[in-house]
């Protein structure tokens, strides 16, 4: 028997060499020196073993039992020291390789001139104030001083939802809902979205205008001149040369367009500017005293002026761009310039 001892020694230490997994060493101990392992079993015969050598089988079977716990455990533990610096190991990261750069996004070049030019207004006390894109023809024609079956109504062709209803063709609807809502001085800028149906090199079916309107006591069309004048500069550079030309508006009497020197030959002429020497940047003028009617602002008792522009073509201008769809395009290699 106590020759069955040392075989089984011999045996487990031979095979603890072999077993190189957390699985095999368990599986190991179990068959070894589990409940029914076979040391377990060897040791639970000792009834077999003559009386006076009990003592010495108990003993040694209890000693390999502990060198079989021992060798297991340090097995076991210099496995998974292995693991953990293997793991280390594949994990280390190089803190001196440069970093992966997260694009930045950015806002779109309409926007950025849309806030820059309510910047400049904001400043002048103006306030912005946005209205519906889809409109009534009431605010988007009649009460803008174009009656139906004018001739006005031909200079902005119009996609319609319902026979009264619009796709709002201008911003100027929204001077009609402020006016209709609070009382003079008004001072507001109304920049958004809106639509015709026109499409070529300098025309969307969308686009973007901003339309400015200041009306309290004594308003004149020197203050027209001077805060517009300040505007173009604000955004063209103090040198721009720009001129007030008379022009029609329903809604405007007397209105303007107002022009400046043609930022890409210098007034030479050029195919931009239609060999002219001047781009037109701006309708203007001053409130009809009929709109003012419409709204129940008395007209002899205030007066305003009005203008609109548009977005695209102001940022075409200031960036020399010649094509309006690119804005709409969505090709990152023209809107990562901005
Ligand atoms: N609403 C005009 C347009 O879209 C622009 C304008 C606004 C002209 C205000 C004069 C005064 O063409």
């Amino acid at each position: 028997m106590r020759d069955a001892l040392e075989e089984l020694l011999r045996r487990a230490e031979e095979e603890l060499r072999h077993v190189s997994t957390a699985e095999g060493l368990a599986e190991l101990r179990t068959r070894y020196l589990g409940r029914k392992g076979l040391l377990t079993t060897l040791l639970r015969n000792i009834g077999q073993v003559p009386p006076g050598e009990r003592p010495l089988f108990g003993k040694r079977g209890n000693e390999i039992k502990e060198i079989l716990t021992g060798r297991i455990e340090a097995a076991l533990a210099s496995l998974s020291a292995a693991a953990e610096e293997a793991r280390l190991r594949s994990e280390r990261i190089d803190v001196t390789l440069p970093g992966r750069p997260l694009p930045f996004g950015r806002l779109h070049p309409i926007t950025q001139v849309c806030d820059e030019i309510c910047a400049i207004f904001s400043r002048l006390g103006f306030t912005v104030v946005e209205g519906p894109e889809v409109e009534t023809d009431y605010y988007n024609f009649e009460a803008l001083n174009i009656p139906k079956d004018h001739p006005a109504r031909d200079m902005q062709d119009t996609f319609y939802i319902e026979d009264n209803i619009c796709l709002r063709t201008h911003t100027s609807p929204v001077q009609i809902r402020t006016m209709e809502r609070m009382k003079p001085p008004v001072r507001i800028l109304s920049p958004g979205r809106v639509y015709r149906p026109d499409s070529d090199v300098s025309h969307t079916p969308m686009f973007h205008q901003i339309e400015g309107l200041m009306v309290d006591k004594g308003v004149t069309f020197g203050d027209l001149k001077g805060i517009l004048t300040y505007f173009l500069r604000r955004v063209f550079g103090e040198g721009i040369d720009l001129r007030f030309r008379p022009s029609f508006f329903p809604f405007t009497e007397p209105s303007a367009e107002v022009d400046i020197r043609c930022v890409m030959c210098g007034g030479g002429g050029c195919r931009v500017c239609g060999q002219s020497g001047w781009l037109e940047v701006l309708g203007s003028g001053m409130v009809d005293p009929a709109v003012f009617a419409n709204v129940g602002y008395d007209p002899e008792e205030v007066t305003g002026f009005a203008f609109g522009l548009g977005i695209e073509r102001i940022a075409m201008l200031k960036y020399g761009i010649s094509d309006i769809r690119q804005f709409f395009e969505n090709d990152r290699r023209f809107l990562d310039q901005f």
